[in-house]
């Protein structure tokens, strides 16, 4: 088998916000997006891979009819730190042509991703694009962006669980957790 085996929060330095505290606030703001969105039929595009749980439970607490869509973004750079510059590795596969979109992500870091996502978005003439991000890392910022829908604000740490990942481990986690500092 490949890597360390041994229990999932053995480099876990603490729990920042419980299984049951997100499962509260994507109710909140599922209900909210089904009340905004009443009138119409939103994609949400779903940004892979950290927003799959994400994606999944506020999906499932959103009220109003929704079709959903994944993108899948990666940025040039180490697996810490962005370059800036960001390519598409999977695009959505429905026209968004006249629809509203609602990007859904897991966090909003330097903000890049979510800036290059919404303009090439807006290029194919939707309706509306806007944002839904559980976690909002303001430290991290490089461009004045925010999402529309933000569900915690984060602090200056490696986040990992609920899709948050470190080299692709802990996404499995329940609840957003802190990584030890020198794993
Ligand atoms: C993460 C996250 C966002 C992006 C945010 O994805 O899911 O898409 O980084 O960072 P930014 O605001 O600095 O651009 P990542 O590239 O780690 O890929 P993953 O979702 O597959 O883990």
């Amino acid at each position: 088998m490949n890597g360390t085996s041994g229990d999932l929060r053995n480099n876990i330095e603490k729990t920042l916000i419980t299984a049951d505290e997100i499962a509260a606030r994507v109710g909140e703001l599922g209900r909210m997006i089904s009340g905004d969105y009443v009138s119409s039929v939103p994609v949400l595009a779903g940004v892979l891979k950290g927003c799959f749980i994400f994606m999944a439970d506020l999906a499932r607490s959103i009220s109003i009819p929704v079709e959903v869509d994944f993108i899948a973004a990666a940025s040039y750079g180490d697996s810490t730190r962005s370059s800036g510059v960001v390519r598409i590795t999977k695009d959505i596969d429905m026209s968004i042509t006249g629809r509203h979109v609602l990007i859904v992500e897991d966090i909003v870091d330097t903000g890049l991703t979510l800036d290059y996502l919404i303009r090439m978005l807006k290029t194919r003439n939707p309706l509306s694009v806007k944002v839904c991000a559980l976690f909002d890392k303001p430290s991290g910022r490089k461009l004045d962006i925010k999402a529309d829908y933000s569900g915690f604000l984060i602090p200056d740490r490696y986040v990992v669980g609920y899709g948050l990942d470190h080299d692709e481990r802990y996404r499995n986690l329940p609840d957003a957790c802190l990584l030890k500092e020198e794993h």
